[in-house]
């Protein structure tokens, strides 16, 4: 059965409701923004459950198989839940899987409605609209150079904070990576772009806002011939935000202006994501990354002189095809002397099409396992040592929400992004504080978390 609940056409899904699952990076968590933003201005209403929705859109990633099949289990298990109001449920997949397998995607899951790709966010209310008017299903992943997501409406997930997107794409192809086959070239935005949406951003209020790029500090290389991310820091440093960050940098192209520019703004966060990915040249070498282990602690030097109090954290992957027990220990031994703030650690997974994917990779699980579990010990030590460090200061805590264990303690962010805790004062409604930067004591730490008290 046809849904026949088109409103009008300013209003194509007036009546509507839709759900939403996100999965992956922080680019999928600004799309997520942007496809409430345009469904809502369509006149979709959100729900909180799939059972609720007459539209389900998933934004998925395809950096690892994991992430993957799990996403692929969900959506064959929709088919299950009963449709609402009589129509069939819209089912939309974008993100990297939907640019990757495109129709074939419904070959395996011949349920789904629409599938888009990362290119084609801005048509999804079009695409769904087909769908409900034809009775056909929709796909559209052609690599259109339709600007950037920030054009589209949006509705924040945090009211402070938004995502900026300044450059997507990467170039460097790392052997492992299937991030460049799918979301293509570097593409960066215009500068004037940039200045104008940071602007309107602090002119709005907004607190904190977090520079996106899948290599964000190469950001301008297509445009200028040369990476001019330090232009964009400065742009937002003078911005009147509170706090700006970014994600991600690529390490061989953190220029010294970029770490001046960190140092010299007073609201860009004290906190820097440096992925390392292996403590062995060898592997960096065969991984394509383009920078040695003494290049990068040249690199962590330089930051730590001009902002010494900065935390560091980044990703390793384990097990990288032909990764000996030496490599390894040159990863560890290269986690030690740094001390990162939080690690993010991937068991690696092949992904077919990628140059690695050609290797012949016989690792036996238990020794993958046993890796990642090391790396999990030193991963906790280095965050408790970091979250300790804080003990007995009083820091700018932005206010986030509340403790998911207790409503009575509020939970927000430190400028290094560590998660803080603090009773609510005596009559103070967590409604009233959310968004705003208070003073907090730290007392004390845990690996997870700081605990304070508000001053
Ligand atoms: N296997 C495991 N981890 C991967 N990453 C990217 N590709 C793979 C892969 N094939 C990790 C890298 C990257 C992070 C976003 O995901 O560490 O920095
Ligand atoms: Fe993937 Fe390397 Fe590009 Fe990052 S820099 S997206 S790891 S290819």
């Amino acid at each position: 059965m046809q849904q026949t609940n088109i409103a009008s056409e300013d209003r194509p899904l007036a009546g509507m409701t839709y759900w939403q699952r996100t999965f992956g990076c922080q680019m999928n968590e600004n799309d997520a923004e942007r496809v409430a933003g345009m469904l809502e201005e369509a006149g979709a209403l959100p729900v909180l459950t799939i059972e609720d929705a007459d539209i389900a859109i998933f934004l998925t990633c395809c950096v690892r198989e994991k992430a993957e099949l799990r996403l692929m289990g969900q959506v064959a298990s929709i088919k299950n839940v009963p449709d609402v109001h009589g129509a069939k449920r819209i089912i939309a997949v974008g993100g990297c899987i939907g640019q990757l397998d495109g129709p074939d995607l419904r070959e395996e899951l011949s349920h789904v409605d629409v599938v888009f790709g990362t290119h084609n966010l801005g048509h999804l209310v079009d695409l769904i609209e087909r769908r409900i008017v034809t009775g056909e299903p929709q796909v559209e992943t052609i690599e259109v150079n339709d600007g950037f997501a920030s054009d589209l409406p949006v509705r924040r997930a945090k009211p402070w904070h938004a995502w900026v997107p300044i450059m997507t794409g990467c170039d460097n192809f790392c052997t492992y990576c299937i991030v460049p086959y799918v979301r293509g070239r570097e593409m960066s935005r215009s500068i004037d772009d940039i200045e104008n949406e940071l602007a309107t951003l602090a002119d709005a209020g907004i607190r904190e806002i977090t520079l996106l790029g899948q290599n964000v500090n190469s950001y301008g290389r297509d445009l200028y011939g040369e990476p001019r991310f330090a232009q964009v820091l400065a742009l937002a440093g003078k911005s009147g935000v509170d706090r700006v960050r970014f994600v991600t940098s690529h390490p061989k192209d953190l220029l010294p202006e970029t770490i001046e520019a960190m140092a010299e703004y007073p609201n860009i966060m004290p906190q820097l994501h440096l992925p390392l990915q292996s403590g062995s040249d060898r592997i960096l070498r065969a991984m394509n990354r383009s920078y040695t282990v003494e290049r990068y602690l040249g690199l962590v030097h330089d930051v730590r002189e001009a902002i010494p109090d900065i935390s560091l954290s980044t990703d390793i992957i384990i097990g990288f095809p032909g990764e000996t027990e030496e490599d390894f220990q040159g990863t560890l031994d290269v986690v030690k002397e740094v001390g990162y703030g939080q690690m993010f650690r991937f068991i690696y997974s092949k992904r077919p099409g990628t140059p690695a994917a050609t290797i012949v990779d016989d690792m036996p699980r238990e020794v993958l396992q046993e890796r990642f579990e090391r790396l999990e010990c030193l991963a906790q030590e280095s965050s408790l040592a970091e979250n300790e460090h804080e003990i007995g200061k009083t820091i700018p805590v932005l206010v986030e929400g509340v403790s998911k264990r207790d409503a009575g303690i509020l939970a927000g962010k430190s400028p290094k992004l560590q998660t803080v805790h603090a009773q609510l004062a005596d009559g103070m409604r967590i409604d009233d504080v959310i968004g705003s930067i208070m003073a907090v004591h730290v007392d004390s730490a845990t690996t997870n978390y700081l605990q304070g008290t508000l001053v």
